[in-house]
């Protein structure tokens, strides 16, 4: 696994606990690409927002940030998408259609726990909610575009 060039400490406290406004997907997608920088391996995200928030398109810019710029989609009917990169895999789970008592028959361990870094969307589905190392990414709709919260939990 290659080291990432541009993490530095300095790096999480730009987005740590921060609140973000972005006018179009473009600057949402922009902001995603320049949060990736602060992920390593084993770190997991956690998306909240309603339909159509912008939580894919966040990721989308996670994505690009490392060298993937296959078009990743609101593919609520695919659970998890595996991007392999020269840092570490990266999962997109899409939880929308998962039943709350399915979770654990999933494998999602495999992704939480592996060495990769975790991007779930509707993580309320999750039973490891609660899990205490993570990011979490709010977006609200307001009237001139979105609302981005970015907390750090330990
Ligand atoms: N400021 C903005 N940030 C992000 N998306 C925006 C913004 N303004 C408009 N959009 C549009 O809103 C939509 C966001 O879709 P996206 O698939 O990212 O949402 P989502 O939260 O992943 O939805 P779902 O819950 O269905 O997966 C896109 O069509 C995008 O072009
Ligand atoms: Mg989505």
């Amino acid at each position: 696994m290659e080291k990432k060039k541009s993490f530095n400490t300095k790096d999480i406290n730009i987005f740590k606990n921060k609140t973000f406004y972005t006018k179009t997907d473009i600057k949402t997608r922009d902001l995603g690409k320049k949060f990736a920088s602060v992920l390593k391996p084993q770190d997991i995200v956690f998306f909240n927002g309603n339909l159509g928030a912008g939580k894919t398109t966040f990721i989308q810019g996670i994505l690009s940030y490392f060298g993937i710029k296959k078009f990743v989609r609101s593919a609520s009917f695919m659970l998890v998408s595996e991007f392999k990169t020269k840092f570490c895999p990266i999962y997109h789970l899409d939880l929308y259609r998962l039943d709350e008592n399915n979770a654990l028959n999933l494998g999602i361990d495999e992704y939480l726990f592996g060495q990769g870094i975790s991007l779930i969307e509707w993580c309320d589905r999750l039973k490891y909610y609660n899990i205490k190392n993570r990011w979490e990414i709010n977006i609200d709709y307001i009237e001139d575009g979105r609302k981005i919260k970015i907390k750090r939990f330990l």
